[in-house]
C-alpha cells in the first residue's frame, strides 16, 4: 500500500476515536461540592548559607578608612546658622535648605511597625482558571534550574517615604513627588521605610524566595562625598532589613544606586567614582557576608550616552575590584541595564535591520562591549558626528573588561524600528534633529497594521512576549555573558486607576504577561541554549513611578491612607508558576 494511504487511514481512525458523540440527558441538578481551598505555602526559615560571602564586619571593617566617622542626624530646619563644622547638624540642615524641597505631607508615623502574621484569609489562592493553563507545567515539561533566582524587585525611593527622616540627605529624585497632593507624594509613599518587617513577612508568607531592593546613597552618606560621616542609623536600618529577610528565608539582592543620586554628586562629577566607591564600601564591608548578589548601578543607560559614561564604568570597575580583591567577596557583582529590544520594522529590509542594530548598540553596546568583551564602544556610536564620546583607551578597556559576573537587564516591551525619512546618516550629521544621536524611528504598530501587543498604561505601551526569546538571544549572543538575570519585568494594566480594589486585585492581564514571558524564557533556555539565571518581577507593590501612582506595576496593592497591602491574583499565579517549573534537583 502507498505510504500516503497508510498515513491517511491511520489519521482517520484516530479522528474517529477522538470524536466525541454527546449523549444529551436530564438528571437532578445539584451544586457541585466546593473543592478544598488552596493556601499559599510559606518559605522555610531561616535561610542558611553554606559559607558567608565575605568576612564579617568585625574583620572587614579594617579595610575602611581609619579616619572615617559615624554619626546620626536629625533634621532641624531652624538650625542652619549654628557653626558646627562642614558636617555638623547645622550643615545637614543647610544641605536640605539649599535643596529647597518642600513636602506638603509628612509620614504619619516614624517608628518601625511591628510585624503581625499574615492571616490565612489573605493566603487563599484565587479561583483556578479552567481555560488558561496558568501555573500548569509547560507541556514539554521544560523546567527551570533549582537555583533559579525568582522573586520580586523594588527600589528605595519608589516605596520608602520618610525622605527627610533619620539623617537622609537630598537626592536628585526628591523634587519629583514633592507635588501638592498626597496622591502622588514620595515623602509618604507606601511607608516601606517603616513597614519593611511587615512587607518581608508578607513575602515569606506567600513564598517569595528572592527580594531585590536598593539602598539610598544619601541615607548612608548624607553629604555623599568620600570622607564625610557615615550615618549609623541608616546602616542599622538596612542591616535589620537584610537580617529580617534572611530570618524569613528570603535571599537579599542589593542595588547600590537606583536613580537616587545625591544632589551634589552626579555621574558627570570628575570624582564620581571616588565618592561612589566610598559609599559602596560601607555597604559591602558591613553586609558582604550575607548578601550574595550586588548590583552597582541601576539603568545607567537611561540617560544621554555621553553623560558621565567613563565615570560610571570606572566607578563600577573600582567597586568590582574592591569587592573581589580587597574584601575577597565570593558573591556576584553586576550592573543592570534598561532595554526594550529594537526589532526591525521589516526584518527583510536591510535598512531596518541596520536601524535596529544601531538602536541596540546605543542602548547596550556602549557599556557592555567594554564590560563583557573588553571591546571598544561600537563604531556606530563613535562615528556619529558631534557626539561627545571618546573611544576608550587601552588602559580603560583593560580596567573594565570582564569586571561583571552576569548580565542583568529590565525588559518591559519591544518596539519596531526603522530609519527616519532623511536616512540615518543625514540625521546623525544634524545634532539638532530630535532623533539625534540614535537617529531611528520607533513604533509599536507593525507593518501588518497590528499593535505589537496588549496595551498597558501610557508610556509603557505594549507587552510583547513574542519577542522575549529575541531579547534574550540578542544579549546572550552579542555579549556572551555567563548568565542573564531578568532584574525587572512587569505590566501596569491600563485601566487600573478606574478599577475598584477587587478588580485591581483580579489582575488577569498581569498574570498572562508573566506566564507568557516565563514560558518564552523556558524556550530560550531549552531550545535556544541561553543561560537565564533568574527573573525578578517589578514590583513588590504598587510604586511611585517618579511622580505618579497611576502606572501600577505591583503584585500587591497599597492603600495610601491606611498603608494596608493586599496580594493581587498575579502574585499567587506567579508563585504557582515557579513551584511547578523550578526543578527539585
Ligand atoms: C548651602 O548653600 C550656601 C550658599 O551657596 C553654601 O555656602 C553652603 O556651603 C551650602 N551648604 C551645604 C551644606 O551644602
Ligand atoms: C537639522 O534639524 C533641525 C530640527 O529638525 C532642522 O530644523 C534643520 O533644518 C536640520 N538641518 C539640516 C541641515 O538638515
Ligand atoms: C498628582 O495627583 C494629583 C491629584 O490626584 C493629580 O491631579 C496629578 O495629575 C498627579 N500628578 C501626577 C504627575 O500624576
Ligand atoms: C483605603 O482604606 C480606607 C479604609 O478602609 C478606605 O476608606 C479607602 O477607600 C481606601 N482607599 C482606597 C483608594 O481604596
Amino acid at each position: 500500500m502507498d505510504i500516503f494511504i497508510i498515513l491517511l487511514s491511520l489519521l482517520s481512525s484516530e479522528a474517529v476515536k477522538a470524536r466525541h458523540v454527546p449523549h444529551h440527558h436530564y438528571s437532578t441538578f445539584t451544586y457541585p461540592p466546593k473543592t478544598t481551598e488552596r493556601y499559599a505555602t510559606p518559605l522555610n526559615s531561616p535561610l542558611t548559607f553554606a559559607t558567608p560571602f565575605a568576612e564579617p564586619f568585625s574583620k572587614a571593617s579594617s579595610l575602611l578608612d581609619p579616619d572615617m566617622t559615624y554619626t546620626t542626624y536629625s533634621l532641624n530646619p531652624d538650625a542652619t546658622s549654628t557653626q558646627d563644622g562642614p558636617y555638623g547638624q547645622s550643615a545637614y540642615a543647610s544641605l536640605w535648605a539649599n535643596a529647597s524641597i518642600t513636602y506638603s505631607d509628612h509620614p504619619p508615623f516614624t517608628t518601625t511597625v511591628s510585624p503581625t502574621p499574615v492571616p490565612s484569609s489573605e493566603l487563599v489562592f484565587p479561583p483556578a482558571l479552567p481555560v488558561i493553563p496558568v501555573g500548569r507545567p509547560h507541556p514539554s515539561k521544560q523546567s527551570l534550574p533549582k537555583n533559579f533566582i525568582w522573586g520580586v524587585s523594588s527600589s528605595a525611593w519608589q516605596i520608602e517615604g520618610g525622605l527627610k527622616l533619620e539623617g537622609r540627605g537630598p537626592s536628585v529624585l526628591d523634587m519629583t513627588g514633592a507635588l501638592p497632593s498626597t496622591d502622588n507624594s514620595s515623602n509618604v509613599n507606601a511607608m516601606f521605610y517603616y513597614m519593611y518587617k511587615q512587607d518581608i513577612e508578607r513575602l515569606a508568607a506567600i513564598g517569595i524566595p528572592y527580594f531585590s531592593f536598593s539602598i539610598p546613597w544619601t541615607r548612608i552618606v548624607p553629604f555623599a562625598v568620600a570622607g564625610s560621616p557615615v550615618n549609623k542609623q541608616a546602616l542599622d536600618h538596612y542591616e535589620d532589613l537584610i537580617d529580617t529577610a534572611i530570618a524569613h528565608g528570603i535571599t537579599p539582592i542589593v542595588t547600590i544606586l537606583h536613580f537616587d543620586l545625591p544632589m551634589s554628586v552626579l555621574y558627570t562629577n570628575d570624582d564620581f567614582s571616588e565618592h561612589f566607591l566610598y559609599y559602596a564600601k560601607q555597604l559591602m564591608a558591613r553586609f558582604g557576608d550575607r548578601v550574595p548578589y550586588w548590583v552597582t548601578v541601576n539603568e545607567p543607560n537611561m540617560q544621554p550616552v555621553d553623560n558621565g559614561l567613563t565615570n560610571i564604568l570606572t566607578a563600577h570597575a573600582k567597586v568590582y575590584d574592591w569587592y573581589k580583591n580587597e574584601l575577597k567577596g565570593t558573591g556576584k557583582v553586576t550592573m543592570k541595564f534598561a532595554n526594550n529590544l529594537a526589532v526591525p520594522l521589516d526584518p527583510s529590509n536591510s535598512a531596518d535591520v541596520t536601524a535596529a542594530r544601531r538602536y541596540q548598540e546605543f542602548d547596550l553596546g556602549v557599556m557592555n562591549n567594554p564590560l563583557f568583551l573588553g571591546k571598544q564602544i561600537p563604531k556606530s556610536v563613535l562615528n556619529t558626528p558631534s557626539i561627545k564620546i571618546d573611544p576608550l583607551t587601552k588602559e580603560q578597556l583593560e580596567r573594565v573588561g570582564g569586571k561583571i559576573d552576569f548580565f542583568s537587564f529590565d525588559p518591559y516591551t519591544a518596539q519596531y524600528v526603522t530609519p527616519p525619512p532623511e536616512g540615518i546618516d543625514a540625521c546623525a550629521a544634524n545634532s539638532s534633529n530630535p532623533l539625534w544621536p540614535k537617529c531611528v524611528e520607533t513604533t509599536f504598530v507593525g507593518k501588518d497594521g497590528w499593535l505589537m501587543g496588549d496595551s498597558s498604561t501610557a508610556g509603557f505601551n505594549t507587552l510583547a512576549p513574542q519577542y522575549v526569546r529575541s531579547q534574550l538571544g540578542y544579549l546572550w549572543n552579542t555579549f556572551r555573558p555567563k548568565g542573564i538575570l531578568v532584574a525587572e519585568y512587569g505590566f501596569p494594566s491600563a485601566g487600573d486607576t478606574v478599577r475598584s480594589l477587587d478588580q485591581q486585585r483580579y489582575d488577569l492581564e498581569r498574570t498572562l504577561y508573566y506566564q507568557a514571558f516565563l514560558i518564552e524564557t523556558l524556550k530560550a533556555i531549552h531550545e535556544d541554549g541561553v543561560n537565564v539565571i533568574g527573573a525578578l518581577a517589578w514590583s513588590i507593590m504598587d510604586t511611585n513611578e517618579f511622580g505618579s501612582f497611576d502606572s501600577r506595576f505591583g503584585l500587591q496593592t497599597v492603600n495610601h491612607t491606611t498603608f494596608k497591602r493586599m496580594y493581587k491574583r498575579s502574585l499567587f499565579d506567579y508563585v504557582d508558576f515557579f513551584h511547578r517549573h523550578v526543578g527539585r534537583s
